[in-house]
């Protein structure tokens, strides 16, 4: 495993917080509280999203890092895999990704499939630096990912970082609200 590495430049606001490999699977139940509070999400589909993030990690290219306090407690995490059109989430987005002729991106990318930072660690760079770290690391040339079709600040993230809109409104089953499905070269833009 590689070793984890201090992330964050000095006087940024997470001096202690540590960006480094997450063995997911071990702490899946720590990650999906991270997600609760910080995305919000009930006991039903914290369940749900547990046989989820397992089942993805059954993929030997799955990519998952921690941003760990000096306590050892979880303070984010993200985590994706290489795109897979077999896959649920492959299927859902491919057909808004064809009205859009931007269908090729589903192929030869890196799917950011959860991206959280806890309130308490919010707004110190800790989200930036997790999801351009884990795709710093990965062979494909773009990233793609959907996030909740309005301007919140995981957007604004996704724009600074490179990410464009490729496709809006994507309705997923079951899901109250709809939809943005983002793509980005890789390496991510760095600086503002
Ligand atoms: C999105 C999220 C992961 C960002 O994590 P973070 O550690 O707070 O983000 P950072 O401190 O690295 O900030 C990165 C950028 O995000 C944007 N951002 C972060 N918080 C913001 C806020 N409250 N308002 C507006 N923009 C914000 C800014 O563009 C910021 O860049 P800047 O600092 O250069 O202005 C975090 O807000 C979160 O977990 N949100 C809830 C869950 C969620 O929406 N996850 C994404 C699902 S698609």
């Amino acid at each position: 495993m590689a070793a984890a590495t201090p992330a964050f430049p000095r006087g940024s606001g997470a001096p202690d917080i540590v960006v480094g490999p997450l063995d997911l699977a071990a702490r899946v139940d720590e990650a999906l509280a991270v997600q609760a509070v910080a995305f919000g999400l009930s006991q039903d589909e914290i369940d749900v999203r547990r046989h989820i993030v397992l089942r993805h990690l059954d993929d030997p290219r799955a990519r998952a890092l921690g941003a760990t306090t000096p306590e050892g407690r979880l303070a984010g995490f993200v985590y994706g895999l290489p795109n897979n059109r077999a896959h649920w989430w492959s299927t859902v987005v491919e057909p808004y990704l064809r009205a859009t002729g931007s269908e090729g991106w589903l192929d030869d990318s890196f799917v950011i499939t959860e991206l959280h930072v806890h309130p308490d660690f919010q707004q110190r760079g800790i989200g930036r630096s997790l999801i351009t770290t884990v795709t710093d690391a990965v062979d494909q040339p773009r990233s793609i990912l959907s996030a909740i079709d309005t301007e919140s600040p995981a957007r604004g993230l996704y724009r600074s970082l490179g990410y464009q809109d490729l496709a809006r409104r994507v309705g997923f089953p079951g899901a109250p609200r709809p939809y943005a499905v983002m793509g980005a070269p890789l390496p991510l833009r760095r600086g503002r």
